[in-house]
C-alpha cells in the first residue's frame, strides 16, 4: 500500500487539464469496437478502469491500440460479431465497465465470465441481471448476484420495455447495449434522468434513438440492429475529476485556477450548480460542442462558502461528487444537508459511511442518515490530523487529500493506489498548481 498525505497549502494557481471523462472513455471504446472501420479517440482517460474496458473489448474481438501521439484507434467488425472471450474478463475496480459489458454480452450468443477486485465483487449486480434476464440472457453467479458471474448471452434476444427502479445510467446503458443486437425496439423509462452519454454516442455512430419526456419520465427508445459507422471522438475533461481541483481552489485562500475543456453536460453538472449556490466564484467560458457533448473552460477562485440544502432530485447529476462536496461543506459556514444519497452506499465503497467517518475523524460535525448526510462547517476551519482508510475508493482518497490542503493538521490516506483508476497523475497535477501532497512509504 502506498500512503499519501496532504497539508495546508498556499494559493493554487494556473491552467490545468484534468484527464478525460471516464464515462465517455468507456463508451468510446465499446461503441468504437462495434463499428466497422476506424474510430480515433483523442483525450481518452488512460486510467485503470478504462484500460480494463480496452482489454475486455480486445478479448471480445475488437482491435484497440494506442498510437504514439496518445490517440486511441479502435476497429470493430459490426454489431452481432463478438468473439467469445477465451478467459475471464477482469474489470478491476470498474462498475461501469462490468455493467456495460455484461449488457453487451447479454445481447450476443456467447458466454463470458466477469470478475473484478474486492470492491467490485461486493457491488450489486441484480439491478442489471433482472432486466437482462428478460432479454433472454442467463446468469450464474454468487448468491446476492455478485461477481464473479457467468453470462450466457441470448441466442434470440427479445426487445424489452423496462422502467428503471433505481436512477442508474449504468443500468440504462446495459439494457441499451443489449438492445443493439436485438431486433425491434428496446425501451428504457427513467423516472429520474441520468447521464445520457450512451444515447448521445449511439446517435454519433448512426443509431436511431428517440427520447421523449413524458409524465412517467424520460422514455428512450432504440431501434435495434443498427449499422454503426466508425466516428471519431474527442473526449472532454471529466467534470467529476475537475471537481477535486475546483473545491481545492475554493477552500485555499487567494487561489485562481482555470480547468480546460471540461464536459458541461447538464446531467453531470450538479456539483458546480451546488457550489454556485453555496457562493462559489465559478465562471464558464469558451463553450462549444464536441462529438455531441457540451464543453467549456471553468475558472474557480477561492470563495467564502455557505451551507445549503441539496435536493434529492439533483443526486443523479452529481452522484460521484458527494464526497468532494462534503469537503466543500466542511469549509462552508453553516449546515449543508444532502438528501436522497442512499446510492452512495453501493459505490466503490459505502461512501456515506466513509465520508461520515473520515470527516468526524478530522474534527468536522457530521450526521449520517440512511440516505442523507449533513455536514456543518465552521469559521474556525477544519482540524484535520486524521488517517483515512480509502477502502479501494479513488474518490474517497482524493476528497480527503483535498480536505488536508485546507486543514490545520495534515491528513494521511492509507492507500492512494486506486486514484489511478480515474485520475492518473492527480498528485502531480495538484502539486503543479501549488498543493502540498507527499507520497509516504509503502505501508
Ligand atoms: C456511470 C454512472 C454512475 C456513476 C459511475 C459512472 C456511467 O453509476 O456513479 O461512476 O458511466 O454510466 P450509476 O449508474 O450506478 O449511478
Amino acid at each position: 500500500m502506498t500512503s499519501l498525505s496532504s497539508s495546508k497549502s498556499a494559493a493554487l494557481t494556473g491552467t490545468l487539464k484534468v484527464p478525460g471523462d471516464k464515462s465517455i472513455s468507456h463508451r468510446s471504446l465499446i461503441l468504437g469496437g462495434l463499428a466497422i472501420g476506424r474510430t480515433a479517440v483523442s483525450g481518452l482517460l488512460e486510467g485503470e478502469d478504462v484500460l480494463a474496458t480496452a482489454a475486455a473489448m480486445r478479448a471480445l474481438g475488437a482491435s484497440v491500440n494506442r498510437l504514439d501521439d496518445g490517440t486511441w484507434e479502435v476497429f470493430g467488425r459490426g454489431i452481432g460479431t463478438l468473439d467469445e472471450p477465451e478467459d475471464v474478463l477482469d474489470l478491476g475496480n470498474s462498475g461501469t465497465a462490468a455493467r456495460l459489458l455484461m449488457g453487451l454480452v447479454a445481447g450476443h450468443p456467447i458466454n463470458a465470465v466477469f470478475t473484478g477486485d474486492a470492491s467490485l465483487r461486493r457491488r450489486p449486480m441484480s439491478r442489471i441481471t433482472t432486466p437482462l434476464s428478460q432479454i433472454g440472457a442467463v446468469f450464474h453467479g454468487r448468491s446476492g448476484g455478485r461477481l464473479p458471474l457467468c453470462v450466457e448471452g441470448a441466442t434470440d434476444p427479445l426487445p424489452i420495455r423496462y422502467t428503471l427502479p433505481v436512477a442508474s445510467a449504468q443500468v440504462k446503458s446495459a439494457i441499451l447495449l443489449a438492445g443493439l443486437n436485438t431486433p425491434g425496439e428496446t425501451t428504457v423509462i427513467e423516472p429520474e434522468k441520468t447521464r445520457d452519454h450512451t444515447e448521445t454516442m449511439f446517435r454519433h455512430f448512426g443509431a436511431d434513438v428517440r427520447v421523449e419526456d413524458l409524465p412517467e419520465g424520460r422514455v428512450i427508445t432504440l431501434t435495434g440492429q443498427p449499422e454503426f459507422k466508425a466516428s471519431d471522438i474527442v473526449v472532454p475533461a471529466d467534470p467529476s475529476s475537475a471537481a477535486f481541483p475546483a473545491v481545492a481552489a475554493l477552500i485555499t485562500p487567494d487561489s485562481d485556477i482555470t480547468l480546460l475543456a471540461v464536459g458541461l453536460n447538464p446531467l453531470r453538472f450538479g456539483v458546480f450548480e451546488t457550489l454556485l449556490e453555496m457562493g462559489a466564484d465559478i465562471e464558464i467560458s469558451n463553450r462549444r460542442i464536441e462529438a455531441g457533448e457540451p464543453v467549456g473552460d471553468i475558472r474557480v477562485r477561492s470563495s467564502a462558502l455557505k451551507g445549503i440544502e441539496v435536493p434529492a432530485e439533483r443526486a443523479p447529476s452529481m452522484i460521484d461528487e458527494y464526497p468532494i462536496l462534503s469537503v466543500a461543506a466542511a469549509f462552508a459556514e453553516g449546515a449543508t444537508i444532502m438528501r436522497g444519497v442512499g446510492e452512495l452506499r453501493v459505490k466503490e465503497s459505502d461512501r456515506l459511511g466513509a465520508m461520515a467517518k473520515g470527516l468526524a475523524a478530522a474534527g468536522v460535525r457530521v450526521e449520517e442518515g440512511e440516505d442523507t448526510l449533513a455536514v456543518t462547517g465552521s469559521a474556525n476551519g477544519v482540524a484535520g490530523g486524521a488517517t483515512i482508510e480509502a477502502d479501494l475508493d479513488h474518490r474517497i482518497a482524493m476528497s480527503f487529500l483535498v480536505l488536508g490542503m485546507g486543514a490545520e493538521a495534515p491528513v494521511v490516506i492509507d492507500d492512494g493506489r486506486t486514484i489511478d483508476t480515474s485520475f492518473p497523475g492527480f498528485a502531480d497535477l495538484m502539486r503543479g498548481a501549488g498543493a502540498k501532497i507527499d507520497t509516504g512509504a509503502e505501508a
